[in-house]
């Protein structure tokens, strides 16, 4: 512990390092115009800092490296397996768990299960796969966050909370019509923020009042635990790792993508307490994914994820965390650039529509921030608003709640001095913000499209 010092420093040393290559701005200009303007198209060597997600791309440590040595690749019951098992029920205990190889492959499962055609999903708010995968069943996805979670610049400690007034009101109208609701910790979509546990339990038992069951999307558990032990009445002596078996303890089930908080490289999983729902997921999964004992993994992913699972709970790496997330954003809030306040878990959110007035939300002020973050810096961020989530089911294009830039930090890569670098990036391009051009976007896929449409400045 460091309690006599302001600076929080990694709670690690480096052991291996990656090269990082440097590119000129006339680089960069030429390599975004052949990407189509979309960040998601560049090649990653061509990428200084890449804050694009912190999906898969943290540093994994020693002991899961020492871990992955012992990955057994048999077929079917390998150690490996009971291993991950023991790890997730240890902070899960739920009675089923699948494995999977990613978080959306669990939320494909499930919602073949139980969406279709008249269903409605509540969620505070559903992360991009997981809303086209619940959409593509035919089903509704409603995202039901408290009206805060929506205003970028106000404080709240538990921005992420589900509204229970609107949970309420869905459950009472057509509780039949919902086969399970969702609560996302942290909230990604709505700023990385957290849920309280007093929230959870609301929402618990409001589900269960209406015979609904209710699942987490945890991929942020220990995260979203970290910020209930700092903020929330009577959690600060509790260990983080009993904090999550709370939040476990009420819910139903819960997907995951082990490739953000349990430090994977790949990995997700499915779990849940009811046998049927189980056993006609695990039918899904044999089909697409592989036997329920590996479900789409190796056995040494297995490994990798056991061991990350226990040292994403440890308290002096989640303080450095949290810490360092907290560092970017309130330096650049201190600057006067508009973020999502208060500063979340795994990123920053830069409020592009508030930065860019100038640029209306149907020619995209967060591609076109992000675009110039790029092409001034080398920093790849990933745009969360009108382009991610503008387009609906029935064709039509709206503007989204908010045109945000997320600056996502994977977990114990950069140094403090790559981050200072981003600061110095982000207002650069502050400072020029008026001068932006807006985008228009020249294809399109029918889905997801954020993902690989392209663009012309305007
Ligand atoms: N749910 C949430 C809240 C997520 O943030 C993600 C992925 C998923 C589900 C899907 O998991 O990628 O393993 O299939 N988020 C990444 C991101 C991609 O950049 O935020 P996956």
């Amino acid at each position: 512990m460091q309690d006599d010092f302001r600076t929080i420093i990694e709670p690690f040393r480096i052991h291996s390092v990656e090269p990082l290559r440097m590119t000129t701005p006339q680089q960069r200009s030429a390599a975004v115009r052949d990407a189509g303007y979309n960040l998601f198209n560049l090649h990653a060597d061509d990428v200084l800092i890449d804050l694009l997600t912190d999906s898969g791309t943290g540093a994994m440590s020693r002991d899961q490296w020492a871990a992955i040595q012992h990955g057994d690749e048999s077929y079917a019951g390998s150690p490996s397996w009971f291993r991950f098992l023991r790890a997730v029920q240890e902070l899960f205990p739920f009675r089923h768990v699948i494995p999977t190889h990613q978080g959306r492959a669990a939320e494909r499962i499930l919602f073949s299960v139980l969406g279709g055609p008249g269903k409605v999903i509540p969620n505070n708010t559903h992360f991009d796969t997981t809303r086209a995968n619940v959409e593509f069943t035919g089903a509704e996805a409603v995202d039901l966050v408290i009206p805060e979670g929506r205003d970028p610049a106000l404080f709240h400690p538990f921005k992420g909370n589900l509204d229970l007034s609107a949970l309420e009101q869905l459950l009472s109208e057509r509780a039949e019509d919902v086969p399970v609701a969702f609560v996302t910790i942290t909230n990604n979509s709505g700023g990385g923020q957290p849920v309280s546990l007093a929230n959870l339990r609301g929402a618990s038992r409001l589900c269960h009042q209406y015979g609904v069951p209710l699942f987490l999307d945890a991929c942020r558990f220990a995260e979203n635990a970290w910020f209930i032990h700092q903020r929330e009445e009577g959690q600060e002596r509790r260990e983080i790792a009993d904090i999550v078996r709370e939040m476990a303890s009420l819910a139903d089930g819960m997907t995951m993508s082990a490739k953000k908080d349990p430090f994977g490289n790949i990995g997700g999983w499915l779990a849940m307490n009811d046998d049927q729902l189980a056993e006609q997921c695990r039918n899904l999964l044999i089909l697409t994914e592989g036997f329920p004992t590996y479900g789409g993994l190796a056995g040494r992913d297995l490994e990798a994820i056991a061991q990350g699972l226990q040292e994403a709970v440890d308290p002096d790496y989640l303080r450095y965390r949290i810490r360092s997330t907290a560092y970017l954003g309130e330096a650049v809030a201190a600057a006067g650039v508009p973020v999502v306040q208060p500063i979340g878990g795994h990123a920053v959110y830069l409020d592009a529509r508030s930065l860019l007035p100038h640029i209306p939300p149907l020619r995209y002020p967060g591609q076109a921030l992000s675009v110039a973050l790029y092409q001034t810096g080398g920093i790849r961020s990933a745009e969360i608003g009108t382009v991610m989530f503008g387009r609906h089911p029935d064709g039509s294009e709206q503007p989204a709640a908010m045109d945000l830039v997320r600056l996502a930090v994977p977990r114990r890569t950069y140094t403090q001095s790559h981050i200072d670098y981003v600061i110095e990036v982000v207002l650069k391009v502050a400072s020029e913000a008026p001068a932006l051009p807006g985008y228009r976007m020249v294809s399109e896929p029918p889905a997801l499209r954020h993902f690989t449409a392209r663009f012309e400045p305007v």
